[in-house]
């Protein structure tokens, strides 16, 4: 018999092609002309017990729909807000996804703008290029770090580890989640009250319906014009028009994003401002992690070939029960 079939939405590491290839029949859907994709899948979809995608293009609906013995799909990311894993649990699919490897870069980009904003990083690079140092002399003063009280919205995996370097600064630290944790930090059950006592948030929950715009006008406000807003969890988190409301007129002091609501694309108002900083959602973006991600997706799916189970699943498919050896040999 041949090698089972695994279908691959958008692109893969050289690394994981290579493992990909040696335990699978692999289809890439970009090689598929867009306008031929449903023919094909309603076609072929019937061959597939596994996909790989990424937390950017997630699983289409109609696609899982289309693949009728589908059982396992990796994410190629931590956060899954982009697959319905209920849906997929509730059909019996598998969906894993690629925690803790990439906690350390996450929570390093998140400090990286957190110190970035504070001491104006960008701003002192362009007066030490431009020549405005030598013709206007030095740089206004900047804000100390340990100054900051420092909310964490989310202290999950990613956000305990924002949490050890923001404690190694000097800076007082609470949270919002919606339920406390054995920690000594300040919890907050109501995330405006938390905003009105820090000074700069950090955000760091999953995306998708249960946190969309859970950073509002109401919080912005809290936050206020000393405030400083990151967000390294998902642009849907935060309501992106209060947002460039709230800086433009002031009310709030500024942000740092490495994740908007309509990725690649980035509001032309958030360029034009000195108190943001922006990155292209580049939180794993490092060969190091992006290396052990991989690694991980492949593992999930030679787990599932040989015994039917991930090594990672999502907390919605975990209950599963494994499905037996899939690999045909
Ligand atoms: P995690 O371990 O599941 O932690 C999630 C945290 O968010 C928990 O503290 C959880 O606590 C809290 N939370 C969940 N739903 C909430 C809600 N409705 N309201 C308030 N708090 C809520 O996840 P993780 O591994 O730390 O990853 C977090 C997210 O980071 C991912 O899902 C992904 O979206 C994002 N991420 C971004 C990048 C990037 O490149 N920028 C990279 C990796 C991950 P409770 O359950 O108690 O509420
Ligand atoms: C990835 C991420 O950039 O893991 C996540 O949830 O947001 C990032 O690590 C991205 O999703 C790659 O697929």
């Amino acid at each position: 018999m041949g090698k089972p079939h695994l279908l691959q939405i958008g692109s893969v590491s050289p690394p994981m092609a290579a493992r990909f290839e040696a335990e699978w029949q692999v289809t890439r859907l970009n090689d598929v002309p867009e306008a031929e994709r449903d023919a094909f899948l309603a076609a072929h979809g019937e061959k597939f017990i596994a996909i790989v995608t990424s937390g950017s293009i997630g699983l289409p609906p109609a696609i899982m729909e289309a693949l009728p013995n589908l059982g396992a799909v990796a994410s190629y990311s931590v956060g899954y807000d982009s697959i319905d894993a209920k849906a997929a649990a509730a059909r019996g699919i598998m969906v894993s996804n690629t925690p803790d490897v990439l906690n350390d870069d996450v929570a390093d980009t998140a400090v990286m703008l957190w110190l970035a904003l504070r001491r104006e990083l960008i701003v002192a690079d362009r007066w030490a290029r431009s020549g405005a140092w030598a013709a206007q002399g030095s740089l206004r003063l900047a804000r100390s770090v340990r100054a900051d009280r420092v909310g964490l919205v989310g202290l999950g995996r990613i956000g305990q580890t924002i949490a050890q370097r923001v404690e190694a600064f000097g800076a007082p630290i609470s949270y919002h989640a919606r339920h406390p944790r054995d920690v000594s930090y300040d919890y907050f059950p109501d995330l405006t009250e938390m905003a009105a006592a820090c000074d700069t948030l950090i955000v760091i929950t999953p995306g998708g319906a249960a946190t969309r715009h859970l950073v509002g006008a109401p919080v912005l406000d809290a936050l206020g014009p000393d405030g400083v807003l990151i967000n390294v969890a998902r642009g849907s988190v935060v309501d992106e028009v209060a947002l460039v409301g709230a800086l433009q007129s002031g009310r709030l002091g500024a942000a740092g994003l490495d994740v908007f609501e309509d990725e690649p694309h980035i509001p032309d108002a958030l360029k034009d401002m000195e108190n943001v900083v922006l990155t292209p959602h580049i939180g794993s973006a490092t060969h190091q992690t992006r290396a052990a991600m991989g690694e991980l997706v492949c593992d999930n799916l030679s787990r599932y070939l040989a015994e039917g189970q991930l090594v990672t699943p999502v907390a919605e498919t975990a209950h599963l029960p494994a499905r037996g050896r899939q690999s045909q040999d």
